[in-house]
């Protein structure tokens, strides 16, 4: 039997809700045929966006989207997205060379954050710093931003249809400036950096939040190399990212147990990297004024295994496997969370470690395991963290308090043993009863149009509180979510 006990008092502060976030670009099947079908499509939509999505993403409370990229974000140009839609340019974009389909620009800024306005999330922007100028993105800024009627690219972003400001908080200042964003320089990037922010901190009137590209996964020296740079000047930056992919463990679907530990572990190093790159930080920023932002995390599968057989690029099917590394990544951002201020998985729809599966036809459209976790996992978003001591190795755990109720997270990181636990509580009340929801299948289950609950959560088991204890089981390979009240 395990023992895991809840103290509050070492909890480390608020789990901000921008934990939760996800991420959608311009790349293969996200927008085309994904979330987005267009408003003549036979596929019931909303002004174009796919209803199955819609409703589904707004269900799990999603705190913000980045968008639209990634790599193509390197190659955008927002004008292109915007005004009459028949007449947008169709372009070469940055992901071209890979599946040789062209950007028709059909999904814009418009399109995009109405989008984030009907599923709740807030708009995260990535900037093109590699091929447009720092005017260029303070133009974007303003557009979006600035009231009606004061300047004439407000008034053109009313002419467009949206006369009140489209709300965005979050800019990205570039993407993996170190590879496809200009293959930079730390050096380099910051000094870029400075340029872009300082000219669009010019126009920011609505209390923008600039993000600087970070590292790629274990480059601590590019987080160390940027922040000496960085604090010679001390342009504005609220967070810096780093981007983090687990993958290269067998087939999506048919791996072995040795490969189930493989991903699992290569999961788990994500605590690792935020306590590298935060330990980077401090040494230029000992007050933490810059925070951590996570805009890619997932698992990067080899390709071909989603409902398109390759067609749509880093498409890819999502196991139980997928889940438990979905639900050890929320656990580490959660007890983490006086660090990580914003993560983004990625991509959304029909791609790396996605939520959303879909097909061209009507009624081909999924939900992965790993949504149901998103699921699971919501009730943590602005909540007080509370400490979990005595978990072991095999498992996963966070726990947090939000409006009475009690919420503690376990995924069970092995592939073929269940875990007993009995939970008590050093300082946090706990009333007589407890729910317990259980996310179980087999390792490889996932779920396909023919078969769309597979894997979908049990219906929840009413427990009690004995003692000041609660005794429960994490079956083999699963997620578990147990809720009691105070
Ligand atoms: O998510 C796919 C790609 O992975 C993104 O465009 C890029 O930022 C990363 O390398």
């Amino acid at each position: 039997m395990n023992r895991i006990c809840l103290v509050a008092a070492d909890g480390r502060g608020t789990i901000r809700r921008e934990i939760y976030g996800h991420f959608s670009e311009h790349i293969g099947g996200v927008f085309r045929g994904g979330l987005w079908v267009g408003e003549d499509s036979p596929i019931p939509n909303t002004r174009g966006f796919r209803n199955f999505v819609i409703e589904r993403f707004r269900a799990i409370d999603p705190p913000v989207l980045r968008y639209p990229g990634g790599c193509f974000a390197e190659t955008y140009d927002w004008r292109d997205g915007i005004g009459p839609r028949a007449s947008r340019p169709r372009r070469v974009n940055w992901w071209y060379k890979n599946d040789r389909r062209v950007e028709t620009n059909e999904v814009g800024t418009h399109e995009f954050t109405d989008f984030c306005h009907m599923t709740g999330a807030a708009p995260y922007l990535a900037g093109n710093i590699t091929s447009l100028t720092p005017m260029d993105m303070r133009d974007w800024m303003e557009y979006c931003d600035f009231p009606a009627g004061e300047t004439t690219l407000s008034e053109e972003r009313a002419k467009n249809g949206s006369p009140e400001p489209l709300g965005v908080r979050f800019w990205g200042i570039g993407n993996e400036n170190w590879g496809g964003g200009g293959n930079m320089t730390p050096e380099m990037y910051a000094r870029e950096y400075a340029r872009y922010a300082t000219i669009c901190d010019s126009v920011n009137v609505g209390g923008a939040r600039f993000i600087a590209c970070g590292a790629n996964s274990f480059d601590i020296g590019w987080t160390d190399r940027f922040m000496r740079e960085w604090s010679a000047k001390c342009a504005p930056l609220w967070g810096l990212s780093f981007h983090y992919y687990c993958g290269s463990a067998g087939d999506p679907i048919a791996f072995t147990h040795e490969e189930w530990d493989r991903l699992i572990a290569q999961a788990g190093r994500m605590e690792e990297l935020i306590e590298r790159h935060a330990a980077a930080m401090r040494t230029f920023d000992p007050e933490r004024r810059v925070r951590i932002v996570v805009d890619e995390w997932g698992v990067w599968h080899p390709d071909g295994s989603g409902p398109s057989k390759g067609y749509n690029l880093f498409e890819q099917q999502s196991t139980m496997r997928d889940a438990v590394v979905t639900a050890l990544t929320l656990n580490i951002f959660n007890n983490h969370c006086d660090t990580v201020y914003m993560a983004n998985a990625a991509q959304l729809c029909n791609n790396l470690h996605c939520l959303f599966l879909t097909g061209p036809n009507p009624g081909e459209e999924l939900v992965t395991p790993t949504y149901h976790v998103f699921d699971l996992f919501k009730r943590h978003q602005g909540a007080r963290h509370i400490h979990t001591a005595g978990v072991p190795a095999s498992l996963s755990v966070s726990a947090s308090e939000r409006d009475g109720v009690v919420t503690l997270t376990a995924a069970n990181l092995n592939y073929d043993r269940d875990e007993a636990v009995e939970l008590s509580s050093f300082d946090v009340p706990l009333g007589a009863r407890a729910r317990l929801t259980h996310l179980t299948a087999e390792p490889h289950a996932h779920n396909t149009f023919e078969a769309p609950e597979t894997v979908s959560p049990g219906a929840p088991i009413e427990l009690p509180v004995a003692d000041g204890r609660i005794v429960f089981t994490v079956p083999a390979a699963s997620v578990t979510r147990l809720e009691i009240e105070e």
